[in-house]
């Protein structure tokens, strides 16, 4: 997740941000052994991508050319931007939700300019660069990926008016950091939160975790867990799927903020099973 509200224990320099949280990746003074621990995580992470990974993932990375050390945001907005008009800016980590909606309603894509220290390989609290970088940046040179979240941060604004961003959250979460599509005769994942974790990648896509068929009222109404792997998931077909559910957004927001929310890890009788 990238959305919350900045908090005292938050490692990043909010001091020097600008008001929209943004502030210089000065990609040329990182250190070398972060670009080491980019190299590590680099390469055991992408060696489970040709067997986990979707298809958009697998081309949008291999599209990034970013093996060789922490990446340069300047050139990789460079290579997207040609794609899909996205474009990367560094931030000090989670920012607050009007400021992530703005910027991806901009097409702007926020990524912590730090990364996690070598002892953190397997995990930590707070999103890093490699978390949002190689988890979130490949999907955002697929066309109707990048179509879906803008539109998701166009109705930002609308979700906070209304009392909505539970529902908005439970979008994001879901459908974002933890979706998998289904293609070339398996499922596959696509999210950030699964493709930045080794352990995740594989058991999203190969344990008997339930695997449930995408039905966008059902996901705006799901709660989710943030300590643990996940209890579930949900598939797609095509990315056009979610561009799609933004034409009656409005709606299902509203819908799902009054609706009583479904407990993590839930099946249904009307859930289908992938
Ligand atoms: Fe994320």
């Amino acid at each position: 997740m990238n959305a919350i509200a900045p908090a005292p224990n938050l490692r990043g320099d909010y001091a020097a941000a600008a008001p929209d949280y943004t502030l210089p990746q000065r990609h040329a003074a990182i250190p070398p052994a972060d670009h080491a621990t980019w190299r590590e995580l680099h390469r055991r992470q992408s060696a489970l991508f040709p067997r986990h990974a979707a298809r958009a993932s697998r081309d949008g990375l291999a599209l990034l050319d970013c093996a060789d050390g922490v990446p340069d945001l300047a050139r990789a907005s460079a290579a997207l931007g040609a794609r899909t008009g996205w474009s990367l800016v560094a931030v000090p980590g989670l920012i607050p939700e009007d400021a992530f909606f703005a910027h991806l309603a901009a097409r702007r894509f926020p990524v912590t300019h730090w990364i996690r220290r070598p002892e953190e390989m397997d995990y930590l609290e707070e999103p890093d660069i490699f978390h949002d970088f190689l988890g979130h940046v490949p999907l955002l040179a697929h066309p109707d990926f990048a179509d879906f979240l803008q539109g998701y941060g166009a109705h930002g604004a609308f979700a906070q008016r209304h009392g909505a961003l539970r529902p908005m959250a439970r979008l994001y979460w879901h459908m974002v950091e933890f979706g998998l599509i289904r293609e070339e005769g398996g499922v596959r994942a696509y999210g950030a939160g699964i493709l930045s974790s080794a352990a995740e990648t594989v058991f999203a896509t190969e344990s008997a975790v339930p695997r449930l068929r995408f039905d966008a009222a059902r996901v705006l109404r799901t709660e989710y867990r943030i300590d643990d792997l996940q209890p579930l998931y949900f598939v797609i077909e095509h990315y056009r799927e979610l561009f799609a559910l933004l034409d009656g957004l409005e709606g299902a927001l509203l819908a799902a903020r009054d609706a009583p929310p479904i407990p993590v890890g839930a099946v249904l009788p009307t859930d289908t099973r992938i």
